[in-house]
């Protein structure tokens, strides 16, 4: 049995609802376009699920947040998709792909073919396993990828609040989980193997505010370190394993923290293996050029499981962040229905944090000299990045929605710095002057 499609968009996280939105906007015939999905909704925005889903009160659940209410567009529910005749394949993993012959074939063993096949896989969560640890399956360790990871995260949260929780990594998810705990009522201890928590973006004097901030709401930071093993509990409460739960987490230096809940957030590995062998691949995900397109021209991949041209930094780079999801995903449909009309991808990387009262946002590229400006102790401050006599960086904790705007133009035009001390004099006055 088959279907056949014009278009097909594999995956339907943000990029498919954004690339959905696009189609309808520059125009796509009733039936042309399909969207396979493994998750059983519509496309959503999955940064609510480390923020608003996981609030105690007046949490945010579907259909609150379907794509593209985000980027403050319309929200695209599976009422929405009928009515601009979009298939939506929902509960359905796509389990091979042959490119040569335009072809999907489901798990349920139907062949879908295609004219253009846009790939949104996105990433999965990296499993203890993979570093040698074993116990993720056990009930109360969580991982935050989809939908139903936070629903059972909350679940969990709800039977631990007083109790204590262990957060593995010290990245986004721990971040943003940590925040969300605390705000539950749960002890959180938070451990990662780095000096200082978002060890990829922040630097130390940056992660050290944040993590002041932290220890301010009652959380531990144990660094340095990593986990060992899991202790369980003797008692089987669902399963009929004895190893249902954890109760505790032994570190690589020796120490034991007890737990009532772990969470896990050590990392992601973007959905290429379908392709692996049919597709050229960089940096760990499907390498496109300036039109999102891959080494076959009739298929194209956006979001987090695409390395394409960062024109202002003159190198291909892979993205896991949302805005990239969107306006990779928006251009692909751009450079396949409207190719003369259709420029270079040209993207400047924005990424952002919200949590308790704080709220950062970062645009460029974190490389060379950092220089500080504002009130670290205060609740604004941020950084600039200088690189080769440029400005190709900066960070804002607590700005206007004028001074995020500033700093994401003048990064983007790249200035010349002469003198760092004078833009650590002007701080955000350099941009907002400019
Ligand atoms: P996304 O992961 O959204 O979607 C991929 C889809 O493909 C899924 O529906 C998946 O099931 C499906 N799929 C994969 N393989 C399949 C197969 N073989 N068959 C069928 N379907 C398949 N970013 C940011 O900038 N700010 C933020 O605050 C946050 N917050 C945040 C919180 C949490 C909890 C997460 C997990 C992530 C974020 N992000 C973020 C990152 C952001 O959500 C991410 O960059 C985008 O979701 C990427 O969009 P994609 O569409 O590429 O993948
Ligand atoms: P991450 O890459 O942000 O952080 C991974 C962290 O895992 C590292 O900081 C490190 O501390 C830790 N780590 C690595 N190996 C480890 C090990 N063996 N044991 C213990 N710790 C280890 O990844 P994440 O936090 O898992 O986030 C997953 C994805 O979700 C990322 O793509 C991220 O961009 C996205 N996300 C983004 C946001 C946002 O942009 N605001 C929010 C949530 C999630």
């Amino acid at each position: 049995m088959g279907r056949a499609f014009v278009y097909v968009i594999l995956g339907g996280g943000v990029a498919a609802g954004y690339a959905a939105l696009e189609f309808t906007k520059k125009g796509v015939s009733h039936g042309e376009l399909c969207i396979i999905s493994e998750e059983p909704v519509a496309p959503y925005e999955r940064p609510a699920l480390s923020k608003g889903f996981l609030l105690p009160e007046a949490p945010a659940r579907l259909p609150a947040f379907h794509t593209c209410v985000g980027a403050n567009e319309e929200r695209l529910t599976p009422k929405w998709y009928k009515e601009h005749g979009i298939e939506l394949i929902l509960g359905t993993r796509v389990k091979s792909a042959d490119v040569r012959r335009k072809t999907l074939l489901t798990a349920a063993g139907e062949t879908i073919s295609y004219k253009f096949l846009i790939i949104a896989t996105g990433a999965r969560a990296l499993k203890l396993e993979e570093f040698g640890v074993s116990g993720s399956d056990a009930e109360n360790v969580c991982y935050l990828r989809d939908l139903a990871d936070a629903t059972r995260l909350v679940d969990v949260m709800q039977t631990s609040t007083g109790g204590n929780a262990v957060v593995i990594g010290g990245g986004y998810v721990g971040m943003e989980c940590a925040a969300s705990l605390v705000i539950n009522k749960i002890n959180v201890s938070m451990v990662f193997p780095e000096a200082h928590c978002m060890g990829r973006l922040f630097t130390p004097k940056i992660a050290s505010h944040y993590e002041e901030f932290y220890k301010s709401k009652g959380v531990n930071f144990v660094k340095g370190t990593v986990l060992s093993s899991f202790a369980f509990n003797p008692e089987g409460k669902v399963n009929f394993s004895l190893f249902c739960s954890v109760s505790g987490v032994y570190l690589k230096d020796g120490s034991y923290l007890p737990a009532d809940l772990v969470v896990v957030g050590i990392g992601i590995r973007p959905n290429t293996s379908l392709f692996e062998g049919q597709l050229t691949l960089e940096k760990g995900g499907i390498k496109v050029n300036g039109r999102l397109q891959s080494s076959n021209s009739s298929v194209y991949a956006v979001g987090d499981v695409a390395s394409f041209p960062v024109k202002i930094f003159g190198e291909i780079r892979r993205l896991e962040h949302v805005d990239a999801a969107r306006k990779s995903a928006r251009h692909a449909v751009s450079a396949i229905l409207e190719p003369e009309k259709t420029p270079e991808f040209d993207y400047l990387p924005f990424f952002y944090s919200r949590v308790f009262s704080l709220s950062w946002q970062f645009y460029g590229d974190n490389v060379g000299e950092a220089v500080y400006f504002g009130d670290f102790s205060g609740t604004s401050f941020g950084a600039y990045w200088v690189n080769k006599g440029h400005l190709v960086g900066s960070f804002l904790e607590g700005g206007s929605k004028e001074e995020y705007e500033a700093i994401a133009k003048v990064t983007r035009l790249k200035p010349v710095i002469e003198d760092l001390s004078e833009l650590e004099r002007q701080g955000l006055g350099f941009v907002v002057a400019l």
